[in-house]
């Protein structure tokens, strides 16, 4: 039935818990094929050491530009080594941040050029959409309270800006579920997990395996 695989990409700001639900959501996967999962920006090992740079705590001097182009040149090596050759297989890919991210932390996060954005996120993946985008929406506050509170979270550079730009994260996502509503769909990450799970695969189960059920 799948000649090319799927792409499931995962979106939300800090805290919506997207790494958790993920967990849960590669087992019931897998019941229906091959699955590879991986992130962004990282992935494979060019992208990886990418990521250190973006990452650094230190490189408070970042300008806005360069962590565009470095989270797409990110993308592009991911896309090539990881992305592609599983989709060709057949494989369903579920990848941890992908095109939105770019659009809603440099685009709207950011402030720059929305259209720069888009036309980069193509360059760097030769127009590929996800098939669908699951989008774990949650406040802002609750989100980095959460981040707090749980992990033995690595602090990241991205982490340690003001509440602000998260907040015009926020608002970039629920644009670009305006604009999408079929392959953009928002999850309430701030019901508990077993409840955001079961809401994220009813939405896989209803759009591609509902005729195997
Ligand atoms: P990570 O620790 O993986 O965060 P999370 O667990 O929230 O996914 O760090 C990735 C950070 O990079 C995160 O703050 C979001 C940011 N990011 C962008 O700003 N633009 C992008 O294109 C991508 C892929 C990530």
């Amino acid at each position: 039935m799948m000649t090319r695989g799927l792409l499931i990409s995962v979106e939300g700001p800090e805290g919506a818990g997207k790494t958790s639900v993920v967990a849960e959501l590669l087992p019931k996967l897998r019941a229906y094929g091959d699955v590879t999962m991986t992130r962004e920006p990282g992935g494979v090992p060019i992208a990886e050491k990418i990521r250190e740079v973006i990452l650094d705590t230190e490189h408070t001097n970042m300008d806005d530009k360069t962590e565009l182009l470095l989270y797409i040149a990110a993308r592009r090596q991911h896309l090539k080594e990881r992305v592609l050759p599983a989709l060709s297989s057949g494989q369903i890919v579920l990848v941890d941040r992908f095109i939105d991210s770019s659009v809603a932390y440099q685009g709207f996060g950011r402030g720059l050029n929305p259209s720069d954005v888009d036309w980069l996120n193509q360059f760097a993946t030769d127009g590929l959409v996800p098939d669908l985008t699951l989008y774990f929406d949650i406040d802002v506050k609750l989100g980095l309270d959460r981040i707090a509170k749980t992990r033995g979270h690595e602090v990241n550079r991205l982490d340690l800006e003001g509440i602000d730009l998260h907040e015009r994260v926020r608002q970039g996502y629920l644009s670009i579920l305006e604009k999408n509503p079929e392959r953009f769909v928002l999850v309430d990450a701030s019901q508990p997990l077993d409840l955001v799970v079961s809401d994220a695969w009813t939405i896989i189960e209803d759009r591609f395996f509902k005729d195997s059920l």
